[in-house]
């Protein structure tokens, strides 16, 4: 045997004598297959950056064996007969992104994203060594190998945890409503399908399932007496959406509708988005931090500090703002009025003293504003 021979990602290669002794998987995969998902950083077995997934055929009746191994330790020339799978081989923008890639997208378990190809090929190894069967504690268990220094690791761990056979139902259900709503949305543009484009661009683009179309319901419109236009949107997508029918000269959103209580509106804009339907913008979900729904009510804001409080002590600050937001407004104010609905008043007239914002700037809150992009 003068070579030896191995696959990755389904390609057949050799490596001989033109390689010294210390030419490591990691080098062959990065420079000469040029498939560069695969990171290195340490080279010495302890980040995890390098982490690929190895199956080897069953000899002699054996079953094949599935595994990650650190590229960066391993010699090219023990590769004969692996068969190698990278981050580009378990799904890309192309072909579609694997159940697991898309979960760490989700549960915004990347940043840099540096770390991210070796967190996902240590998961994708194990799933496949275990034939899925793995429970939270599995999961958790096999946390050891890789290191992420910017995302921390709680919601990479239940990205994973997602998938375990004894995963809460409750995430279950929030990922399958997202993951509904991701598959009509173009990965090009951004926007909703629309069936436009051509059949190049469908090769190279196109992730969107044709046969789970309409899934999204239309929205409600109607012409109100005075000539405005008046729409109810379903979800994030239809405000867009009808946003882009309609154009973004004179609109506004519509929440709870009490900011007009604080500051009149003079002259109404001519197309009117009633947002108060949209479930997404209503929940909130914990991760490394507490992430809350724009359009969740004040109400429902503070039910949440209190349960919170009570019964997570990193999270015991929140009964100092619960009793700030006791003295907000008064209670049917709070059962509608928005946290979003109160920081766009306060934006669009600074002088308007909210104590949303001033609350919210003391405990070293972030906004994440959702922008639509256009082609
Ligand atoms: C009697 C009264 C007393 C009050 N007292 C206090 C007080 O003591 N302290 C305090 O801080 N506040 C107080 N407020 C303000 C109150 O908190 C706000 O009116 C309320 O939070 C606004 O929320 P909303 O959902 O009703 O907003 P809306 O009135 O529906 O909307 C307000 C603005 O926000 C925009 N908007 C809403 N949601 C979104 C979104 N998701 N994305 C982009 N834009 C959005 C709308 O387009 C609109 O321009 C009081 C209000 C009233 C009526
Ligand atoms: S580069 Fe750090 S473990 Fe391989
Ligand atoms: S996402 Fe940056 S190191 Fe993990």
């Amino acid at each position: 045997m003068d070579r030896v021979y191995f696959k990755i990602n389904g390609k057949k290669y050799s490596a001989g004598g033109e390689f010294s002794v210390d030419t490591t998987l990691n080098e062959f995969i990065r420079r000469h297959a040029d498939q560069r998902g695969t990171k290195y950083m340490c080279l010495e077995g302890g980040c995890g950056a390098c982490v690929v997934s190895v199956r080897i055929p069953g000899a002699g009746g054996d079953e094949d064996s599935t595994f990650s191994v650190n590229s960066c330790l391993v010699a090219i020339m023990s590769c004969d007969n692996w068969d190698i799978t990278t981050i580009e081989g378990i799904g890309d923008r192309k072909v579609g992104y694997n159940i697991i890639q898309r979960r760490l997208n989700h549960f915004f378990g990347s940043q840099c994203g540096y770390c991210s190809p070796g967190f996902l090929m240590s998961f994708y190894s194990l799933l496949h060594s275990s034939d899925g069967h793995l429970t939270e504690k599995d999961i958790e268990n096999s946390f050891g190998s890789n290191l992420c220094r910017c995302t921390g690791y709680r919601p990479i761990l239940e990205a994973f945890k997602s998938l375990a056979v004894d995963a809460n139902p409750k995430v279950l259900q929030k990922i399958k409503d997202i993951e509904d709503i991701d598959q009509q949305i173009c990965p090009k543009s951004g926007k909703n399908c629309r069936d436009s484009c051509s059949d190049k661009e469908l090769q190279e683009w196109c992730l969107v399932n044709k046969n789970s179309k309409n899934i999204l319901s239309v929205p409600k419109q109607m012409t109100l007496a005075d000539g405005r236009l008046w729409f109810s949107a379903n979800n994030i997508a239809e405000i867009f959406e009808t946003l882009d029918k309609v154009g973004y000269d004179s609109y506004m959103l519509v929440a709870g509708n009490t900011s007009k209580g604080v500051r009149p509106i003079i002259s109404y804009p001519k197309v009117l988005i009633d947002i108060s339907n949209i479930k997404q913008l209503q929940s909130h979900y914990l991760d490394v931090n507490l992430v809350l729904g724009a359009n969740m009510t004040l109400t429902e804001t503070m039910l949440l500090f209190k349960e919170l409080a009570e019964s997570n002590e990193d999270f015991w600050y929140l009964q100092v703002l619960y009793n700030h937001l006791d003295r907000v407004a008064h209670i049917p104010v709070r059962n509608i009025g928005t946290l979003a609905g109160n920081l766009v008043l306060k934006n669009n007239h600074p002088d308007f003293q909210s104590d949303i914002f001033l609350l919210l700037d003391c405990a070293g809150a972030m906004v994440t504003l959702g922008k639509w992009i256009s082609i």
